[in-house]
């Protein structure tokens, strides 16, 4: 496992570009198969996730060729329908691939997802999505068998909780579907939009993604398409906060504003100062920030749970008490702890975070637990007085492509151990 190590106290200057969006990227991925024809993907970043994926689509028989950040992706001659567990470990979201595979071959064989360090993260609701579009599934001894014998039928399905991976599994799994599919209450994450943009590029009829009801129009002929990945949101986050942390001033380049505002309405109510336009955003901060109104994390359009962990590292030393309430997982402030060992004052109490400022962390040796939560330890440690060693960053690599050498090139004194 390698670790980054950090001399906090440099503050950052300069431009950063966002990459595109890896929880864009994967269901864009997973779509590809749903034609013969070839798609190309711009601004597809080699994280490991999405090559996590790619070695996916190739185990099934699909190709996938790499040019830079453009993923060119042919499944004309898919030859398997079944993804090995050691696949599956990997990541959680390759369960995207059981409603495309129902899709594409009306039966699919997956083991349950891995990758999971947040808690509990049933995927009952994606089951039964798929269910309620006619296919049978068995689940046996860890593993998950999806067939739709006589073809999926589009109908009416109501998701009690908004869950972004259902959203997309049901999406997929309806463009194959006979007659119209109608989600109500899904996701409405920006990703969800970005995956109805590719499907309707790939000649598919899907609307309303973004609002209260999506509407699939199945079984229209599928081909190939181009399309450029939405930027990262949560990587923009990062770098807001890694300047409210460190202290400076930034151009942050391809990023969607509306995408981050309630990130950004939280920072500024913290004391940052923050300029949008329309794909830049520039922040600047100078001296001690302050604590700000409790933090509840909500699906989009609300404050994102994944970006709970990056702005508790700069409440952490801002003057005053913040209280987080992540109501998405049950167990997601593991970052918590390690942030304690830089000298952070932090209560959890379930879901409940009360983050008391210090005047400054200090630096220490502290470990990844999670993608985001590794995030947010870098943003500590490049405001924290003196050396830390974020251990275990493969959780960061995940999502981040060439998080140390951006933040070098900002002025940030950090190196890959
Ligand atoms: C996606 C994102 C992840 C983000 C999360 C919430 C990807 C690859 N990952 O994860 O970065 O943190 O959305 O914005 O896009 N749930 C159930 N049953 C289900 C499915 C979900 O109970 O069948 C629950 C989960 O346990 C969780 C909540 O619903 O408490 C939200 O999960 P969901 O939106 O599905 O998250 P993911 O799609 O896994």
């Amino acid at each position: 496992m390698s670790a980054y190590i950090i001399e906090g106290g440099s503050k950052l200057y300069g431009s950063v570009r966002v990459h595109g969006a890896k929880n864009s990227a994967l269901p864009i991925l997973a779509a590809c198969i749903l034609t013969n024809g070839e798609c190309v993907i711009d601004d597809c970043p080699p994280l490991r996730d999405v090559e996590g994926t790619v070695r996916i689509l190739r185990r099934l028989g699909a190709t996938a060729v790499r040019d830079g950040d453009t993923l060119a992706v042919k499944a004309s001659a898919l030859a398997k329908n079944d993804i090995p567990d050691s696949l599956m470990r990997e990541m959680r979201s390759s369960v995207i691939f059981l409603g495309a595979l129902t899709a594409r071959y009306g039966s699919a064989r997956l083991s349950y997802p891995g990758g999971c360090e947040l808690g509990p993260r049933p995927i009952d609701l994606h089951l039964a999505g798929l269910r309620s579009l006619g296919a049978k599934i068995v689940e046996s001894g860890g593993g998950i068998e999806c067939s739709a014998p006589d073809g999926l039928r589009g109908c009416d399905i109501s998701l009690s909780i908004p869950s972004v991976g259902a959203t997309e599994n049901i999406m997929l799994a309806a463009t194959a579907a006979k007659g119209r599919t109608r989600i109500f209450n899904p996701a409405r994450e920006p990703e969800i939009v970005d995956l109805q943009n590719f499907l309707t590029a790939m000649g598919a009829e899907v609307r309303g993604a973004g609002g209260s009801i999506i509407e699939i129009e199945g079984g229209k002929p599928l081909h190939g398409a181009r399309h450029r990945v939405i930027p990262d949101r949560i990587v923009a986050a990062t770098y807001m906060a890694a300047v409210a942390s460190a202290g400076g001033a930034v151009s942050i380049e391809n990023v969607r504003p509306a995408d981050i505002a309630s990130v950004s309405a939280v920072l500024r109510e913290a004391g940052v100062d923050i300029r949008e336009s329309q794909n830049r955003i520039e922040v600047a901060s100078e001296g001690r920030l302050k604590s700000v109104r409790p933090i509840k994390t909500q699906g989009y359009p609300g404050f994102p749970t994944d970006a709970q962990s990056i702005v508790m590292s700069v409440m952490a030393s801002a003057q005053g008490t913040t209280m987080f309430v992540e109501n998405i997982f049950e167990s997601r402030y593991r970052h918590a702890g390690e942030l304690i060992r830089m000298g952070a004052d932090i209560r959890v109490e379930g879901r409940v975070a009360v983050v008391s400022g210090v005047k400054r962390l200090y630096g220490a040796n502290v470990s990844a637990t999670d993608l985001r939560g590794g995030a947010g330890l870098v943003v500590a440690a490049l405001g924290a007085e003196g050396e830390t060693a974020v251990g275990d960053i493969e959780f960061i690599e995940r999502g981040y492509c060439g998080l140390d050498e951006s933040l070098a090139g900002l002025g940030a004194r950090i190196s890959k151990r």
